[in-house]
């Protein structure tokens, strides 16, 4: 068994580690405490291609495979997870979920723009009363012949006024359960989206987190995605893959915590030696290094069972639910080892420990994964094959 990276995963890890230490890093702290939306990192993001990482490069993508994705989420969140879940939701849930199940016309409208950055996308499922559950959307799609009505309020919605394109998931047919449900293309400007409250979040902070109305708007028939009564299926198979993003953002927020801590137990001395010569320190980052391994491995996984085009709503599951916790921890640990400076903003590492919590909410809570992963278990094969 090879772990070793190849050459185009190690110059995707140094381009994406560039980025986020020199063009991230300088303004992360000032754009968490204004809630200010990152629009020209974003911009640079797009033009280097990590907008549409993974998009064949036929529709002007990166046309890269899942672990090269990973990597670069890892590093982007060491830094600014308010910059890498737009990357992430743009990435695996629209232009993923466009290119798996979208018509050639589809493609050809949306996804050659939103994988190239030049526009980006939301992923429209979440209501107020419809999060976890998510087969009961209040959110309807009236088929009215040529066209659907779209009428309903969608929660949290992760580029939620800087998005072009939302893909939104309605009922069309009650009485069908999650076989009634749809997934539609819909243009941010047609008449009737009204872009709602910006939430004021605990971590995150820079990413436009938004409520969002869809009052009487006529989707055309062609900007449905795939078979009538497709949508729930689409939205799990979808966010399946985005699990893996977010998994990769939990690894990054672990692996960066634990970075700071270490080095600033070198540097910090008390009682006459650097701290991490005190065993109460150099065990806190045995168990970080431990825990951020475990995490890579079964991102890096999960990644990689997704390439070979095998199953990875379990892995992925896995790899969520571990990284994320680990993150909350690592996080938490690290705030820890800098003492007073851990709790004040310039050391990065307090703002690590709020947007960690955001891995164990998002894209499935950690009971959420729980589910997917023991419903698996319990009905096939103990462990997840490799062959
Ligand atoms: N792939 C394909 N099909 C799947 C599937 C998957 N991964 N998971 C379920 N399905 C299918 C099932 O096979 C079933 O189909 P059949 O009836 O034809 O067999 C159908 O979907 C219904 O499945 P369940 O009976 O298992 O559905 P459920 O109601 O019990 O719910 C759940 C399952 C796993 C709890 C699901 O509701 C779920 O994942 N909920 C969490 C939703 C979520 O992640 N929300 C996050 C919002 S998006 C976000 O955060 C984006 C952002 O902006 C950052």
């Amino acid at each position: 068994m090879d772990f070793r990276l190849t050459e185009e995963q190690l110059a995707v890890r140094d381009a994406a580690r560039d980025f986020a230490q020199n063009i991230l890093k300088p303004g992360v702290i000032e754009r968490d405490k204004l809630m200010k939306f990152p629009t020209e990192e974003v911009r640079q993001l797009g033009e280097l291609g990590f907008l549409g990482m993974m998009v064949s490069p036929e529709y002007g993508g990166g046309g890269m495979d899942s672990i090269s994705y990973v990597i670069a989420m890892e590093e982007l969140s060491k830094v600014d997870s308010s910059c890498s879940v737009i990357v992430s939701v743009n990435n695996s849930l629209v232009c993923w979920g466009l290119e798996t199940f979208g018509t050639e016309a589809q493609k050809q409208k949306y996804l050659t723009k939103l994988a190239t950055g030049e526009w980006i996308g939301s992923f429209c499922l979440s209501e107020p009363e419809a999060g976890s559950d998510a087969t009961s959307q209040r959110t309807t799609a009236e088929d009215m012949g040529d066209y659907y009505l779209l009428n309903g309020t969608k929660n949290w919605i992760t580029n939620g006024s800087s998005s072009k394109v939302h893909l939104v998931i309605a009922q069309t047919d009650p009485a069908k359960g999650h076989r009634g449900i749809n997934a539609f293309i819909v243009e941010t400007d047609w008449e009737g989206v009204v872009v709602g409250a910006k939430e004021d979040k605990l971590g995150i902070r820079a990413s436009d987190t938004h409520t969002i109305m869809y009052n009487d708007v006529k989707v055309p028939k062609e900007n449905r995605i795939g078979e009538d009564g497709f949508g729930f299926k689409f939205a799990m198979k979808t966010l399946s893959g985005g699990r893996i993003g977010i998994a990769a953002q939990a690894l990054g927020i672990a692996a960066g915590a634990y970075e700071l801590a270490l080095s600033y137990s070198n540097e910090r001395k008390a009682f006459g030696k650097p701290i991490n010569q005190h065993q109460a320190i150099a065990f806190k980052l045995a168990d970080m290094a431990t825990e951020v391994e475990a995490a890579r491995m079964l991102v890096y996984r999960a990644a990689w069972l997704k390439d070979m085009n095998m199953n990875y709503d379990r892995a992925g599951a896995m790899a969520k639910v571990y990284a994320s916790e680990a993150a909350m921890k690592i996080a938490t640990e690290a705030v820890q080892v800098h003492g007073g400076y851990g709790y004040v903003k310039e050391y990065h590492v307090e703002r690590l420990m709020r947007d960690a919590k955001i891995t164990q909410i998002y894209e499935g809570t950690s009971e959420i994964q729980r589910i997917v992963i023991s419903r698996d278990v319990i009905k096939g094969d103990p462990y997840i094959s490799m062959v």
